[in-house]
């Protein structure tokens, strides 16, 4: 059975609250919260982002699952511990020093936070072996990080396949979370691969029945 998290990327500020209530009356696992900082990635949402997760921490109790697209992962991450998020991913690329990579998992998962790293296409998965057995998540993106309602790049489910044997052989415990471009009709070749949770965000947002297509998502 796969989680769901519903990106709100894409949704307007006008239907932010509408949204929230719908998504968790639909029984969504988690927000996925895409934070965007203008550097690693060319769109700034972040003053944007952060206002919804304050939102969403408002007036529901669904897990933040928080995406970091930041160069300065640091700061951007004592921002999001006000906000107790469930999950913290931040990408592998944005910090390649090892030294540095270990202790800033060790700083999130002191503040009782899932610690997720993010890979990008074109990032060979092997990089991530070294630091699997200090992280609880893998966040394999299935589209070029940046912007929501890309088609997904199907070379990817390669590297989620080749992540997912590599953790079994290794008796690892470490979910996988797939990330760009997902919807009812392609959801069934990245579960396959063995997927535990799917983030989709047009392919939910852009739905009329909220609930019909989770429901769908999960079987
Ligand atoms: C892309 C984001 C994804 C994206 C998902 O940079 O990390 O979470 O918004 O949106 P869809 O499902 O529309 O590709
Ligand atoms: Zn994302």
């Amino acid at each position: 059975m796969v989680e769901i998290s519903t990106s709100i990327l894409s949704v307007k500020k006008e239907d932010i609250i509408k949204t929230i209530y719908n998504l968790e009356t639909a029984h969504t696992d988690y927000f996925h919260i895409d934070v965007m900082d203008g550097k690693f990635v060319e769109n700034n949402n972040s003053q944007l982002m952060l206002e919804y997760a304050e939102y969403i921490k408002q007036i529901s109790n669904i897990p933040l699952d928080v995406h970091l697209m930041v160069e300065d992962v640091y700061s951007y991450v004592n921002t999001y511990f006000s906000l107790k998020p469930n999950i913290i991913t931040f990408h592998i690329e944005a910090i390649e020093d090892e030294e540095k990579l270990k202790n800033m998992i060790k700083y999130i998962k002191e503040n009782g936070i899932r610690v997720g790293i993010a890979i990008k296409p074109n990032t060979k998965i092997e990089k991530l072996y070294k630091i699997l057995p200090f992280i609880h998540l893998v966040l394999v993106m299935t589209v070029e990080p940046g912007k929501g309602g890309q088609e997904l790049i199907d070379i990817t489910l390669e590297k989620i396949s080749e992540l997912k044997s590599y953790i079994d052989k290794e008796k690892l415990d470490v979910d996988i979370e797939a990330d760009g471009g997902i919807k009812l009709s392609n959801i069934s070749k990245v579960k396959e691969v063995g997927t535990n949770i799917i983030v989709s965000g047009t392919g939910i947002i852009n739905e009329k029945d909220y609930k019909d297509v989770i429901e769908k998502m999960k079987r």
